[in-house]
């Protein structure tokens, strides 16, 4: 069985299909888009890429950092041209989270803006990267730095993908999705998967039709988020996106509690939902907590000190200006554990499909 969840836009609106072989209905939505070409661009095999009901270039990309830069968007046009891609046609990414981010630039900008549909095929691009519009690759000088805000026509997150992913790859984005439990979502603890994924979806599709360009409550999205990109840049990515994520959201738990925002049982509520996703609840213990506030204080939202969404008797918002000493306090006080027990002893207890 699949849902659709509507991303509401106006003239931009869109649904997000999950479940079981949903990708199979690529070739009607292009149909009701009337493209009569299509460029699709696959991290996967090509048995993984479904029938597009008309002319199609496939084109071959890898997932990763490595890839997210200009020079593959210039590259991606440039076979876009020689196909004879129109601005009535369409553009179709299947793969992770930087996939969809490098194709979703190369569609917002040829011939100034064509059609694209997601197929995510990673847990983290299902429930996050490929809804809502953001597109964006790296500079040597820092990552997302140059992107622009993009809708696809279509998502089809099709849950027969993620049967294959690797376990830590299912917990990157299982990060995602315990954070939804602290934004608004309802416990989606004992839900299967593709529901979890669909109501973390219908979260994100809420927020966005509210916030499309970030300027607000879309900050909600990174919950948990400010310590997790310190982390993984202060572990050298040897934690991954999802897994320091939880690691922020039991930190921002800790430190909502600390400020006098929520309750002892709302802080242990964090540690029950984290470990619930069988993700990591402690700081790795060679990681240094001044490293981790300098790196806070480059955070986005740290427009004035210190910035974090962090929970409240009126639910999540952006707090500015938290004192340093109390995070610096909060980041002592958190349990402490080797990487490799961090990353090694999560178990998941979600049914998968
Ligand atoms: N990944 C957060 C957002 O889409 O705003």
């Amino acid at each position: 069985m699949s849902t659709a969840v509507p991303v509401r836009l106006g003239d931009r609106s869109y649904d997000v299909l999950v479940g079981p072989g949903v990708r199979t209905s690529l070739a009607e939505v292009i149909r009701r888009l009337g493209a009569r070409r299509a460029v699709v661009v696959s991290a996967r095999p090509k048995e993984w890429v479904p029938d597009t009901g008309v002319d199609t270039l496939l084109l071959p990309a890898r997932d990763g950092e490595q890839d997210k830069t200009m020079s593959t968007v210039e590259a991606l046009c440039g076979e876009f041209v020689r196909f004879g891609l129109t601005r009535s046609d369409v553009v179709v990414s299947c793969g992770g989270g930087t996939t969809t981010d490098v194709v979703g630039l190369a569609a917002a900008l040829y011939h100034r803006g064509v059609a694209v549909i997601h197929l995510p095929t990673s847990l983290l691009a299902q429930v996050d990267a490929s809804v809502g519009g953001k597109t964006a690759v790296n500079l040597p000088a820092g990552k997302n730095l140059v992107g622009a805000f993009w809708q696809p026509s279509a998502v089809l997150c099709d849950t027969d993908y993620l049967s294959t992913l690797p376990r830590r790859e299912l917990l990157n984005g299982l990060g995602e999705i315990a954070r939804c439990h602290f934004i608004g979502a309802p416990d989606l603890r004992g839900l299967s998967l593709p529901e979890q994924i669909a109501a973390s979806v219908t979260l994100k599709a809420g927020i966005v039709a509210v916030d499309e360009r970030d300027s607000g409550m879309r900050h909600l999205l990174n919950y948990g988020h400010t310590l997790g990109h310190a982390l993984e840049i202060a572990t050298d990515f040897a934690l991954r996106h999802g897994e320091a994520v939880a690691i922020g959201t039991i930190f921002a738990g800790r430190l909502a509690g600390a400020l006098g925002r929520i309750d002892q049982s709302r802080v242990d509520e964090h540690v029950d939902v984290v470990r619930h996703y069988g993700l990591p609840i402690a700081l790795p213990a060679g990681v240094d907590p001044a490293v981790l506030v300098r790196q806070m204080h480059r955070d986005k939202k740290a427009i004035t000190g210190l910035g974090f969404v962090l929970d409240g008797p009126a639910g999540a918002e952006l707090v500015s200006d938290v004192p340093e000493d109390v995070v610096a306090r909060v980041l002592d006080e958190m349990p402490r554990a080797r990487l490799d027990e961090l990353v090694g002893a999560a178990t998941m207890d979600v049914a998968l499909i």
